[in-house]
């Protein structure tokens, strides 16, 4: 029997790990152990009761405008101790979050063994994101087993020097949450709200984009919503208060922008499913959207998800005022570049990228 622990502590890495935990419960040779790090709480719990995941081991590392240090310390001293109580055989860890690097870290101060979901993704830049394209970089030196979503993931990865033998090309579990969440027969006040009218997402919680950034975004998104009374655009406002603070004051008071709490992951998806369009900052929007077919509008410089870009899928348009305010009205006003970003594609993943990676940790 092979002792796997999963490791995950923000809302993303729930999602894609989830049906991860499930396929993994379901065999035989394998003894999963779930820990979440708690370096979010309200966004984690949502997504662990939207899928009935009951972790093993619960802590709760979150404090109001934490900072890079505090998540760090706070999760290589809890894992010190849990790794040593548990003895996993294995340690599962996701993308590029703080609390997957801290994991990693300390596996390799321990000798235990790493599998890296959704490894090889890159921009190149470690300040953007930040400091995401640092941890997913960090986590590939450690790490014994690369399951990469896509074919230029894994050639990153070999690009990099990693072992070809530790890389395989698996698709994206996020797509597999996707096939679990989105219901035709799905109803939400927002789209009664939206009933007649075009239905935008904005979703932005970016580190990098704090501050001046964000209030620009902000700013353009606004002044195109208000041009276009046909537009109704709702974000669901990620917890950080620093976020909060600047999409109060930036979009307020406006009859078409309805500010809301974070949804729970299968309102999140089956509105993305419905939407006309999507304006975010997130990586993983970026491929849920490409798979439904909505055209998404990126609200960051660069993206480590290339695949939906050179698709036409994903348009990059980065944060400055000027950018976004063009960009929104032109795909608002251009029916042919909407339909041009509307194809619905599984360039990230088939829904069976947790089979395959449960089918490698069973044969190793
Ligand atoms: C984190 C990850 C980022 C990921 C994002 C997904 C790091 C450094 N950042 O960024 O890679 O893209 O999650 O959302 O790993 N908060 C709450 N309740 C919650 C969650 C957050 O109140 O349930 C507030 C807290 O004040 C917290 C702040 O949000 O201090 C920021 O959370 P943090 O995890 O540090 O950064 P994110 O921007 O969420
Ligand atoms: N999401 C959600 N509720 C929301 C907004 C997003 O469930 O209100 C989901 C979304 O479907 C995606 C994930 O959260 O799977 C993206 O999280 P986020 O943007 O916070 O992180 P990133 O992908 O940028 O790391």
């Amino acid at each position: 029997m092979k002792r796997v622990l999963l490791v995950f502590g923000t809302r993303p890495e729930a999602i894609k790990m989830c049906p991860l935990v499930s396929e993994l419960m379901q065999r035989e040779n394998i003894d999963p152990v779930i820990c979440v790090t708690g370096q979010h709480r309200e966004m984690l719990h949502q997504v662990l009761d939207a899928f009935h995941i009951v972790p093993d081991y619960k802590f709760s590392v979150m404090k109001e405008r934490q900072t890079l240090f505090d998540i760090t310390i706070s999760i290589l001293e809890l894992m010190k101790k849990l790794l040593a109580d548990i003895q996993p055989d294995l340690v599962l860890v996701h993308g590029d979050t703080t609390t997957s690097f801290a994991t990693t870290l300390a596996c390799y101060y321990m000798q235990i063994p790493v599998g890296h979901v959704e490894a090889g993704l890159r921009t190149h830049d470690i300040y953007s994101p930040y400091p995401e394209e640092f941890n997913r970089q960090a986590v590939s030196i450690i790490s014994r087993y690369n399951f990469a979503p896509t074919e230029s993931a894994k050639h990153n990865l070999l690009r990099e020097g990693r072992r070809a033998d530790s890389i395989f090309v698996t698709g994206n579990t996020a797509i597999d949450a996707l096939k679990t969440t989105v219901r035709d027969d799905y109803r939400h006040p927002i789209l009664d709200w939206a009933q007649g009218s075009r239905l935008i997402i904005l979703t932005a919680h970016r580190r990098e984009s704090l501050g001046e950034p964000m209030r620009q975004m902000f700013h353009a998104i606004r002044r195109v919503v208000t041009e276009f009374p046909d537009v109704r655009l709702v974000y669901p406002v990620h917890l950080n208060p620093l976020v909060h603070k600047i999409a109060k004051s930036e979009l307020g008071d406006c009859d078409q922008i309805r500010m809301i709490e974070p949804l729970d992951v299968i309102d999140f998806h089956n509105l993305l499913a419905r939407c006309y369009f999507i304006l975010t900052d997130s990586g993983g929007i970026q491929e849920e959207a490409t798979y439904l077919g909505r055209p998404v509008l990126v609200l960051r410089d660069k993206t480590e998800r290339p695949e939906g870009i050179d698709a036409g899928t994903l348009k990059l348009i980065g944060t400055s005022e000027e950018s976004i305010y063009r960009n929104f009205k032109m795909l608002l006003e251009d029916p042919a570049m909407y339909s041009a970003m509307s194809n619905v594609s599984t360039l990230y993943g088939d829904g069976f990228a947790c089979k395959r990676i449960a089918d490698i940790i069973c044969a190793e």
